[in-house]
């Protein structure tokens, strides 16, 4: 048998295994044989986790309306981890997702100080133009949270459901942090939960792509929508251990739990503040007719937003990339030849000599150059498993990787801010 060849694996996904135990984020490779042509992204395992996916799928197999949102802070310069998730978001509005993408100016206010003038050119300028030339439509939605009412009432709702003991827990916000910082973390909630207002369609399933690092904000999203609603729905099973549901009632009026017990078919109980529904077959269908009578009754019945979980790239000198260093990443407004230097300044899985390289291979996995190429420059999965194999049996050489790499980035990055020069002409079809 060959050596095990896995080109997919590159940065040890097992660093992110304790993701799913401790968190209880699943595996995406269980949903992976459901979706049709996968992202590069999902072929590759570098989107390598997820949280009720399973719900954007079926949404997507059965034409019914789902959205994709994500948010950029308009602070600092757009890299390739930010094209990453703009691309993700692209793939889902590509498949049928109303689309939201978010500049998070009153994050960038309040936590970095960022003025409302540098927040409103560096979301554009940076940001936008690039969504734009990357290929976001139009029928999508781009907004400063400044600007939409939608979301700065909806955050103040939830700010209602969120104490500071929980925020200081997840954000590690001290006596210290400023009022600000904390609205602008229920915002962000606002900002994932408000494609789901009734302006936009009413509740649907959305998916947010973000970074493993971004799980709390997940967690508290998720938690959020289900304080916001009137009713909890839980399974129980009773002394004979046949099953059933039970609909508590949160918040919501009394007639809404009688009108839901006359509505549902087959046996019903209603007690004060509560309903069980003896034989429910169709769950689906229970939980469609709650949220109508939710939304009736001036509820949101938002469902919990879905994510998934992306890896990240190393810097380009090893170690981590960070936006602060630019010799350990690349900027979407670099220029490109200088794009294409500093990949021929990275860090790569090369051994100390040729001699040795032959011997015994190289280690894309521990090669940032090999990362640019699995992440970015590669779209055909063939050619890039051969470099992966070329490499570990010794039959290649970084120079070459590095010369691929560096014309592939210079090519790309000259295109691309070619487009975000046409994009320019384009922002008012996409901003009010
Ligand atoms: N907080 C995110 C960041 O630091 C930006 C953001 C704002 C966001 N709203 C969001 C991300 C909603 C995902 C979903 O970059
Ligand atoms: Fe990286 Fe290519 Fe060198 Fe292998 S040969 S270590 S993939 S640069």
């Amino acid at each position: 048998m060959n050596v095990k060849l896995d080109p997919w694996s590159s940065t040890n996904v097992e660093d992110y295994s304790k993701l799913f135990e401790e968190f209880g984020i699943m595996p995406f490779d269980d949903l992976y044989s459901r979706i049709e042509d996968p992202h590069r992204l999902m072929r590759r395992k570098v989107i390598f986790g997820h949280r009720s996916y399973d719900r954007i799928l079926d949404a997507i197999q059965n034409k019914r309306p789902f959205a994709v949102m994500s948010g950029f802070m308009p602070s600092g310069r757009i890299h390739l981890g930010h094209k990453m998730v703009m691309e993700e978001i692209i793939w889902h509005q590509q498949k049928g997702a109303d689309a939201f993408v978010g500049i998070a100016d009153r994050e960038a206010y309040s936590v970095r100080g960022t003025s409302w003038k540098k927040c409103r050119d560096t979301g554009i300028n940076e940001y936008i133009l690039s969504l734009i030339a990357l290929g976001f439509e139009p029928h999508g939605h781009i907004y400063f949270q400044s600007d939409s009412n939608n979301v700065k009432d909806l955050s103040f709702e939830l700010g209602s459901k969120v104490n500071y003991s929980e925020l200081s827990a997840i954000y590690g916000f001290t006596g210290e942090t400023s009022v600000s910082h904390m609205v602008s973390a229920v915002t962000q909630s606002a900002d994932i939960l408000h494609p789901q207002l009734e302006e936009y369609g009413g509740p649907k399933p959305t998916v947010v792509p973000v970074g493993a690092d971004q799980d709390p904000h997940i967690r508290l999203t998720r938690g959020l929508g289900h304080k916001m609603n009137m009713f909890k729905i839980e399974g129980r099973e009773d002394k004979n251990g046949k099953h059933y549901f039970s609909i508590r009632s949160k918040a919501a009026p009394r007639e809404a739990l009688e009108e839901l017990a006359d509505q549902i078919p087959g046996g019903t109980k209603l007690f004060e503040g509560h309903l069980d529904v003896l034989d429910a077959d169709d769950f689906e269908e229970l939980i469609r007719m709650i949220r109508d009578v939710e939304l009736r009754y001036g509820g949101y019945a938002f469902i919990p937003p879905a994510a998934t979980y992306h890896r990240f790239m190393s810097g380009l000198q090893g170690g981590k990339m960070s936006s602060s260093t630019p010799e350990s990443h690349i900027a979407l407004l670099d220029e490109p030849k200088e794009g294409s230097k500093k990949i021929k300044r990275a860090k790569t899985g090369g051994r100390i000599s040729l001699e040795e390289q032959k011997k015994l291979g190289g280690e894309p996995d521990k090669c940032s150059v090999y990362e640019l190429l699995l992440f970015h420059l590669i779209e055909d999965d063939q050619e890039l498993s051969q470099i992966y194999e070329e490499c570990v049996t010794g039959q290649r050489n970084c120079g070459s990787c590095k010369n691929l790499a560096a014309e592939k980035m210079e090519k790309f990055l000259k295109d691309h801010q070619e487009k975000r020069e046409l994009a320019r002409e384009r922002l008012d079809e996409y901003l009010l």
